[in-house]
């Protein structure tokens, strides 16, 4: 057969997507001509469906009438093929039969509960990530989900923040690959799929950077940050292809991000030419009344709209106030049609206006119930997120043949906590839980003796159970605790201004090391916390986060060896709520401190030492890796050409593991002032005991660029360092200049 030449069949490609395109705004142009404006309007309102509310709730209405009248455009928080379909049917009856969107919070899974977010950031597996995503979605997309509202992508240095626990953690290199991982995980083959959901890039923007780390607070901060460290995971997400955007309930700058015009127009819709719709975060079109910026709910609808808020979730400003902005031509339709057409374009696409009810089948949703694969992804991806945070005397992994092990902690026998905030509280309970108690019982041999005491709750002051703990762990040959806050501790509306080990918690932790027994603690949160006692008297320390539904066999995998434990913290962990805000990619300052110590006129605090309790990029195995021998390809760089960076890996231990080789790089001197650290690359290598890899890492200027205070993103030529190693403190360093 004839081959057809390449470029021939690259510009069919591209005719037919132009083609398919056009022809989607043919049909969409052709809707909204027909269309009143209560039904343009309608498509702009989302309410919630009340199945599980995520928000403050309104009680008004008849919800049904209004969907019947083609004033709702889109539910969130309905849950299930039945539910969705009767809704439909409703939606169905309407005089435009324009179907509804169903969104949900699908964060980290759907009926298989995978590790919150920023655990998976924790294991730096980008495909691993992405398939968790994609499992998520298939599982939604069979209970009649459009739409999940994640990832969010929210760049946070600040663990009071309860939502930290739901990004990709500090830094913006790894942030970005995280956010284009998740939006090709959920969207899939593409919109149109019956397993693929749109995702939703939230919250933009800047809402990780909260004062204070207080949920909702203000963020203030220059452009040049905001493009440099809060932008990037958003611009990779829309460039993945990301169908939806969500903004924030944060003010930026004296707007809120709701009725932000720069964020939403000039940058997302105008630099980044993105064709989605954004919705606004729960209420938060009306919540311009508390911040200040608008009179009432109709110059809110006006402000929202005019800065390119598509969709309201919630407020019902939009449907209160449009028709009439319209009619007093205070409003031109045309803002609205653009929403609209946004809107009903990504109907098209999802394939509803041909069939309203392809995501509503209750077969395949219960092919999706306690899908074994679904389970076994879970746990690998749980197992690539605990992170070794100490093994001194390789006291990890116990022997599964122990004689007597100890079990204590208020989250040895959790169960839902497991499953942390955004999380389904399934009632059929179709996917089990595995506590830690239950993936350890799973694990040891039957000759183990396995003794449990709680010793104490999460949060209160009891020291009624430490008698038994201690008895519990006299008799034992191994101790292993877990510890930590409670599943609902992090997530929204969740910030806390003390992170130490909740109740007494620390405690237990103490008098079960002075018994003098080894003593594995593990700790399970959302978030960084404060534990120093804990990390400085405890042989061995494992941070679990919040793991899913394969929790406990995971952990298990982990303790007894037969997963080698390879995470690497996606951010630093503070010594106290007073060293917060502390990251990796700070700048020098005028006067750096010489060592960790250093107090001597240097930016530092005198009464504690300068290094973050645990740095970012940190995380131990339970075999050794050596780096020697980096290099570079040249010592001085044209602008026009690539450097390679070599370094070699050597497991110099007794175990087979995995590495996340990490790259930085330090910009010496720039117009402006650059961090002393950035990450620039990472690779993860498997090497067998005694075996050597070389890792070469590849960049160009591209890679160098930042924003001058002139907002301009580009190299500049001067003297640069590359760093190399296992976390973003121990590492090797080169230098080379570009001219
Ligand atoms: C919440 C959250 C947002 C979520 C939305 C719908 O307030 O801020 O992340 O997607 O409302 O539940």
């Amino acid at each position: 057969m004839k081959k057809i030449p390449f470029t021939l069949l690259f510009l069919g490609s591209l005719f037919y997507a132009s083609a398919q395109k056009k022809s989607t705004d043919q049909k969409v142009d052709s809707v909204l001509r027909m269309m009143t404006l209560t039904e343009k309007i309608g498509q702009l309102n989302q309410y919630s469906g009340g199945d599980d509310d995520t928000g403050p709730t309104t009680k008004d209405g008849d919800k049904h009438n209004q969907i019947k009248k083609g004033m709702v455009g889109s539910l969130l928080n309905v849950t299930g093929a039945k539910a969705t379909r009767a809704l439909q049917e409703i939606a169905m009856q309407s005089r435009m039969k324009i179907p509804l969107l169903f969104g949900q919070d699908v964060i980290h899974g759907y009926r298989t509960t995978f590790p919150i977010p920023l655990a998976e950031a924790a294991s730096w597996d980008l495909p691993a990530i992405e398939r968790s995503a994609r499992i998520a979605a298939t599982e939604a997309s069979a209970a009649g989900i459009h739409w999940t509202f994640a990832p969010m992508v929210d760049i946070a240095r600040d663990p009071r923040w309860g939502r930290i626990m739901e990004g990709a953690g500090e830094d913006p290199y790894l942030g970005s690959l995280i956010a284009a991982a998740r939006v090709k995980g959920f969207q899939g083959n593409g919109l149109g799929n019956t397993n693929a959901v749109m995702a939703c890039v939230k919250h933009f923007a800047a809402y990780g950077a909260a004062v204070g780390g207080r949920d909702y607070n203000s963020v203030d901060m220059s452009l040049r940050q905001l493009h440099e460290i809060y932008l990037p995971p958003f611009k990779a997400a829309a460039e993945a292809g990301a169908a939806t955007f969500m903004n924030s309930f944060n003010d930026l700058n004296g707007t809120p991000a709701t009725g932000n015009k720069y964020l939403q127009r000039n940058i997302l819709k105008g630099e980044w030419k993105f064709s989605g719709f954004v919705v606004s975060d729960w209420g938060s079109i009306g919540e311009m009344l508390n911040h200040g910026n608008v009179r009432d709910s109709a110059d809110a609808a006006f402000t929202a709209l005019t800065a390119g808020s598509d969709m309201d979730m919630e407020s019902r400003c939009y449907k209160n106030n449009l028709a009439t902005l319209v009619k007093d031509k205070k409003i031109k339709i045309e803002l609205i049609d653009d929403a609209v057409k946004r809107i009903l374009r990504k109907k098209f696409e999802m394939g509803l206006f041909d069939d309203p009810y392809k995501f509503c089948n209750e077969q395949r949703e219960n092919e999706q119930r306690n899908n074994i694969q679904n389970l076994l992804a879970a746990k690998i991806m749980a197992e690539k997120s605990i992170v070794l945070l100490k093994n001194e005397n390789n006291i990890l992994p116990l022997s599964k043949n122990i004689k007597t092990i100890a079990c204590i902690g208020p989250l040895i026998k959790a169960v839902r906590e497991n499953l942390g905030f955004w999380s389904f509280q399934w009632q059929d309970d179709t996917v089990k839980i595995v506590t830690v108690w239950e993936g350890i019982k799973n694990k040891v041999s039957a000759g183990t003796n396995m003794l449990y005491a709680k010793g104490c709750g999460i949060k209160d002051s009891s020291r009624a159970g430490f008698a038994e703990a201690i008895a519990a762990a006299v008799k034992a040959d191994v101790v292993v605790m877990n510890v930590g806050e409670a599943g609902d501790m992090s997530g929204e509306a969740k910030s806390r201004s003390n992170i130490g080990l909740p109740g007494v918690q620390e405690e237990l932790v103490k008098a079960i090391i002075a018994t003098g027994k080894p003593v594995v603690v593990m700790i399970s949160a959302g978030r960084p916390l404060i534990f120093n006692y804990t990390a400085d008297n405890a042989p061995a320390i494992i941070y679990n986060w919040w793991l899913g539904t394969q929790a406990g066999n995971a952990v298990a995998d982990v303790l007894f060896g037969d997963y080698n434990p390879s995470a690497k913290l996606p951010v630093s962990f503070p010594r106290t709520e007073g060293q917060i805000p502390v990251y990796y990619n700070h700048f020098n300052t005028g006067r750096p401190a010489a060592n960790d110590s250093d107090v001597n006129y240097v930016s530092a605090y005198t009464d504690l030492l300068n290094s973050p309790k645990y740095p970012f990029g940190y995380g131990l195995s339970y075999t050794n890796f050596a780096y020697s021998n980096i290099s570079l390809d040249k010592n001085i760089m044209a602008a026009t050409e690539k450097i390679s960076a070599t370094i070699t890996i050597t497991n110099t231990g007794n175990f087979a593991g995995e590495e996340t080789v990490q790259l930085y790089i330090r910009d010496m001197v720039g117009s402006v002032i650059r961090p002393v650290k950035e990450l620039k690359g990472f690779q993860k290598v498997f090497l067998q005991k005694g075996e050597s890899k070389n890792v070469s890492f590849t960049f160009s200027t591209a890679d160098l660029r930042f924003y001058n205070d002139q907002l301009q993103y580009n190299y500049e030529p001067g003297n640069f360092k590359i760093f190399i190693g296992g976390n973003s403190v121990d590492v090797k360093e080169k230098e080379f200049i570009l001219k």
